[in-house]
């Protein structure tokens, strides 16, 4: 046993020692063992960052054993490797991290593309999710499935899953429930959105498990309609109001959904521009009747309203919010995150998160 191994026992005797979860934490130590260097000088950072230890999960570890698994005089093939320091937060943090710098890099390709589709498919595979019944959600992932994925809701969300394919095959340890969560967070921090707390823990299912169809709302409902289909997914009228602002987002596609046209001109950067011109701007019925009825601006005719986003103006319970979040972006910013957030977790049980809490992930675009 070399002199400074000897230094490492003789402290570990001295300093207190804080045992948080398990794992043994020693306070200090690298300050206090200045004369150690070399590889011991790792296993002392290792012991006292309180980081790398007191998360680290590695309950069977205690320090005497790491710290006699290695030998100075044993030759340096026969060496015990030193465990990794990481926790399961820590792990998911940064293996999900890698898939979304993928999915990130997908989308730099071409944000129109691939952005706003990608918020659509996270919506739509969680928005099934219906209280009274405890169903339906994004656990799962059964809108992969014809059954699901043909429902006339989901017209064209084909298309964002296939997007999401190569981001299947390069990481094939995601589920497909959770990638379609997530690349909705990815799709709406890279386009300027606020960061959208999210974690791993969804697991697909089978066909079978599909919810049943008519749970999303349609283009043409009346504010009491849109209020009782959100509440039947938990959103008092408040987050309601918050979530559908991601209308800035992207457009409608008469192949698909039977409306036409941008709500915004600003498609691919999340801001609150669909709530200024739902505050400020005046809508008429189009006048073109080649789509279901919807709404066009009266200034330009370049931007369309479904009755759906016209209902949030002519409903008293939801206009204070269309007009809160007109008026300042960054307090919907804080409501969209959260509601958004809870969208993609509903139905999923508590116990398939394993402990890991929601993680914020770190832009690519800036
Ligand atoms: C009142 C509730 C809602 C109704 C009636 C509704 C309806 C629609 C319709 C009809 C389209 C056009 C689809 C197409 O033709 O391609 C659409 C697009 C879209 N919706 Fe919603 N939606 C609602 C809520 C939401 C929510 C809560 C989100 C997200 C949080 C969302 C995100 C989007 C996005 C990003 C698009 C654009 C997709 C693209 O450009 O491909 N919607 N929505």
């Amino acid at each position: 046993m070399n002199l400074s191994k000897l230094l490492v026992l003789g402290l570990l005797h001295l300093l207190p020692i804080g045992t948080i979860g398990g794992p043994v934490f020693v306070p200090d130590l690298e300050n206090r063992t200045p004369g150690i260097h070399g590889s011991d000088r790792q296993v002392v950072k290792n012991l006292s960052s309180r980081d790398d230890v007191t998360k680290n999960g590695e309950k069977d570890c205690p320090i005497s054993r790491l710290l006699l698994a290695r030998t100075d005089d044993s030759p340096k093939e026969k060496r015990l490797s030193f465990p990794k320091f990481t926790s399961p937060q820590t792990e998911a943090q940064q293996k999900y991290q890698s898939v979304y710098n993928a999915i990130a890099q997908i989308l730099s390709q071409d944000h129109r593309s691939y952005g706003p589709i990608l918020v659509r498919l996270a919506w739509h595979t969680s928005g099934t999710y219906d209280r009274t019944t405890d169903s339906g959600g994004s656990n799962g992932g059964t809108i992969r499935f014809p059954k699901e994925g043909n429902y006339s809701s989901n017209n064209g969300l084909d298309i964002a899953m296939s997007y999401l394919e190569p981001i299947k095959k390069q990481f094939p340890f995601i589920s497909y429930s959770d990638l379609y969560t997530f690349g909705g967070v990815v799709a709406i921090q890279e386009m300027g959105g606020p960061k959208i707390p999210w974690r791993p823990g969804r697991i697909d299912k089978g066909e079978s498990e599909s919810p049943p169809d008519g749970r999303l709302p349609r283009g043409f409902e009346s504010g009491p309609k849109l209020r009782k289909i959100f509440d039947a997914k938990t959103f008092p009228p408040q987050q309601m109001v918050a979530l559908i602002g991601a209308h800035v987002l992207g457009g409608c596609h008469k192949s698909r959904s039977g409306f036409a046209g941008p709500w915004t001109d600003s498609p691919t950067t999340f801001n609150n521009q669909y709530y200024l011109r739902l505050a400020n701007d005046e809508y008429v019925i189009r006048e073109k009747m080649d789509t279901l009825p919807q709404f066009q601006d009266q200034a330009t005719g370049r931007f369309m309203m479904l009755l759906a986003d016209m209902a949030l103006v002519d409903d008293p319970t939801t206009l204070p919010y269309v007009k809160l979040y007109a008026s300042s972006q960054a307090v919907w910013f804080i409501d969209f995150a959260f509601a958004f957030s809870k969208l993609l977790e509903l139905g999923v049980p508590f116990k398939n998160f394993q402990g890991i809490v929601p993680i914020q992930f770190d832009k690519k675009s800036g």
